[in-house]
């Protein structure tokens, strides 16, 4: 788990288990500050070997992982939600 800080207070926070990036939020608002486009960077050092990730398809953060250099990859259906959702790869 990586928090981001803007001084005392939390902004955001990235979960990484194994290969994957399995949350990542940055506090409402806190957005739109460039915080969140720091944790990306954190998970390329911590896993060079690269990494992925899932999101809800066509949203903004799509746009955001694409920014920061992520392929886009597989659609598939959430299992428990239901709705769909984009793989996004990040290698070398
Ligand atoms: C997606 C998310 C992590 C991005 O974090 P963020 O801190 O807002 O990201 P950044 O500030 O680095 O960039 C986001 C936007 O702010 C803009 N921005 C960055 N720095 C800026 C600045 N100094 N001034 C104005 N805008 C700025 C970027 O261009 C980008 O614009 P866009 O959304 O229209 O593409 C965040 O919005 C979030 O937590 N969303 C809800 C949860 C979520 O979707 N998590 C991902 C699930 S896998």
């Amino acid at each position: 788990m990586h928090v981001a800080c803007t001084g005392a207070e939390v902004a955001g926070f990235m979960a990484l288990h194994l290969n994957m990036v399995e949350q990542l939020f940055i506090e409402p608002a806190q957005q739109c500050r460039g915080i969140g486009k720091q944790l990306p960077d954190v998970a390329k050092a911590e896993l060079p070997a690269g990494f992925y990730l899932t999101t809800v398809q066509q949203s903004r953060a799509g746009r955001f992982y694409e920014r920061e250099s992520l392929q886009p990859g597989e659609i598939s259906i959430h299992p428990r939600l239901g709705h769909q959702i984009i793989r996004y790869d990040w290698h070398l």
